[in-house]
């Protein structure tokens, strides 16, 4: 457990380096900070094979400069990691996610209340990937959630609003009850995550027109028909949402 350990450790430089003067951050650091990463507060945890690897290794390939040592702690805690897919952890199971989420999503809880490397009763950080061309449905859940994109560009729309790309090392904060949803272009979508409190309750989807529509674009830009989206020069430049 050493090397994720140490990978815990380069989260929190990189989003205290990421975080400027952001509450919401703050929120994830002060947590981490009183966390107890001993062995007496490590649960059993096998490593396992990630269901998405060669996604997961483009990601790690594509990220960039800005977030070399982070993805070098994560290379070096891969062999140590175990990986899930979600089949009724997040979402009920009859809950509508689509295909695209539910072959295409796997994460590794680094913290929580159980399944993770350490334990805490009411946090969790992890990392979580999609694979390319999945729209991750709009959604809403009483978690506060934090994002740090370690790929991408990756879309993204609140409250059902405009598609914004945001650029990998981009922080994005869901407040309570926010509807938000995600697409994934070319590069597959990882990101570390962490809900601060209010873990237990379940996401859910938050029906929207569209989706058909924008899954069948993703899906064209995966067969070729259409140039994707991410060739758009559209990036913003914000480093927080
Ligand atoms: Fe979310």
């Amino acid at each position: 457990m050493r090397a994720v350990r140490a990978f815990v450790h380069e989260i929190r430089r990189t989003l205290r380096c990421f975080a400027g003067d952001s509450d919401h951050a703050g929120q994830v650091l002060s947590i981490l900070d009183q966390m107890d990463l001993s062995e007496a507060n490590q649960h059993d945890w096998m490593p396992s094979e990630p269901p998405h690897d060669r996604d997961l290794w483009q990601a790690i390939e594509g990220t960039s400069q800005r977030l070399d040592r982070l993805a070098k702690a994560l290379r070096e805690a891969l062999p140590e990691l175990q990986w899930r897919v979600d089949r009724g952890t997040y979402y009920e199971l009859t809950a509508d996610v689509g295909d695209g989420y539910r072959n295409g999503n796997m994460h590794c809880e680094l913290i929580g209340p159980h399944g993770s490397a350490f334990h805490h009763p009411d946090f969790t950080l992890g990392l979580f990937l999609l694979t390319p061309h999945v729209l991750y449905r709009d959604h809403a859940h009483r978690a506060p959630e934090l994002y740090l994109t370690l790929s991408g560009p990756s879309g993204w729309r609140f409250n059902g609003g405009a598609w914004q790309d945001v650029p990998p090392g981009t922080i994005i904060w869901n407040a309570p009850e926010k509807s938000h949803a995600t697409r994934v272009y070319d590069d597959p979508f990882l990101a570390i995550y962490s809900w601060t409190r209010d873990i237990r309750s379940k996401c859910r989807v938050v029906p929207c027109a569209d989706w058909a529509e924008i899954e069948a674009a993703l899906q064209s830009a995966e067969s070729g028909a259409r140039p994707t989206p991410r060739k758009q020069p559209h990036v913003n430049p914000q480093s927080e949402f």
